[in-house]
């Protein structure tokens, strides 16, 4: 067989992975009233503010949290006012965590379009991430929604202990496999357990569904980060910087992966390399070349793999329907998407 015979015909076997676009379709008009809900959150009479939330709207995310809350809800039952109320509540709460992650992460480019931070400057982002860390808790005070403020309020805290603890990792350049997970379950999979489990709450489900919800989030947000981790080091236009982990220090699992691979002399020449301040673009593709060549890339897409295989196997135990098929493609969108 050829090269070419051979390529086709793994073409083939590989399911088809559906498109954004084609996971909202069933739930477009679902997203629409959440779309609505959450834009009526962000008026405000103060012109600094109004000008920047403008911008801010242009700047179109991927609403993928939003998206798991409904897919979750309707797993469990069916969509409700309170999952809207969830949805915009995750949706404010994320924008504003990634207005404050890229202050910390000193990152330039964010959805495409120059990060708040490049434009307005870190003050005015510290204040804005503020402003919509607070909006998105008073729409749960406001509909009396006390079981998600608490839900929602954990993920939050979770997700700035996890930035901490990858400050502190960035700073000693110390970073295990096992300190990993602990990093990106808190900052990231926190967040995707809360859009499940607000989903589950919403739809009034019983503890052991809520329960199975939680360990899919925590799966679904091991994979989403691990992938994210993986996008960093590709050429893709990922609407972010790419290499900014490298260039900031961060360690993520392809280098930790790759580190294990080599010999001392080799280990300590590229931990030398990484722990720079100031890398050139030579130095990023050295280091980039150094975890493909030794099986970095492979290895973390394999865990990534991994995490949401068992995502996959808990949805298995809710009965055959369109919205649990639909939640698959969601996972496989989750770990096979290009930005
Ligand atoms: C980015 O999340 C932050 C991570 C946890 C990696 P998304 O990739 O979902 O961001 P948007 O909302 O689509 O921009
Ligand atoms: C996830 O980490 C960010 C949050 C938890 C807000 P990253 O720093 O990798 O996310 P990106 O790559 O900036 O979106
Ligand atoms: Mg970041
Ligand atoms: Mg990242």
């Amino acid at each position: 067989m050829t090269t070419a015979e051979t390529e086709n015909k793994n073409k083939k076997s590989a399911p088809a992975i559906k498109s954004l676009a084609d996971i909202q379709k069933p739930i477009s008009s679902e997203l629409g009233t959440f779309k609505t809900h959450f834009r009526q959150q962000l008026n405000t009479d103060v012109f600094l503010l109004n000008r920047i939330i403008n911008y801010l709207m242009r700047m179109k995310g991927k609403e993928m949290r939003p998206m798991l809350v409904l897919l979750s809800a309707k797993l469990c039952g069916g969509i409700t006012d309170r999952s809207y109320t969830a949805a915009t509540m995750i949706e404010l709460l994320h924008t504003a965590t990634l207005i404050h992650d890229d202050v910390v992460d000193d990152a330039d480019r964010r959805r495409g379009f120059f990060s708040i931070n490049k434009v307005w400057k870190n003050k005015a982002s510290v204040l804005l991430g503020d402003f919509l860390l607070a909006k998105g808790l008073l729409v749960a005070v406001e509909s009396e929604e006390f079981e998600l403020l608490k839900v929602l309020s954990t993920a939050v805290k979770h997700m700035s202990e996890g930035e901490l603890r990858q400050l502190k990792a960035s700073k000693l350049q110390n970073l295990t496999e096992e300190k990993y997970y602990q990093i990106i379950s808190e900052k990231t999979g926190s967040l995707l357990v809360a859009c499940c489990e607000c989903g589950a709450i919403s739809a009034s489900a019983t503890p052991e569904i809520r329960t199975r919800m939680h360990e899919i989030g925590y799966h679904i947000g091991l994979a989403f980060q691990i992938r994210d981790d993986l996008l960093d080091y590709s050429q893709r236009q990922t609407g972010k910087s790419a290499g900014n982990d490298i260039l900031e220090r961060k360690i993520t699992l392809p280098f930790i992966a790759a580190l294990r691979a080599v010999n001392q002399i080799e280990r300590r020449k590229m931990q030398w390399l990484y722990r720079r301040k100031k890398k050139s673009a030579a130095d990023v593709t050295k280091i980039k070349t150094f975890v493909e060549d030794n099986g970095g890339l492979e290895y973390a897409r394999q865990k990534m793999e991994l995490y949401a295989g068992k995502a996959l196997i808990l949805l298995k135990e809710f009965p055959e329907s369109d919205t649990r098929h639909l939640f698959t493609e969601f996972i496989r969108f989750v770990i096979y998407r290009k930005k």
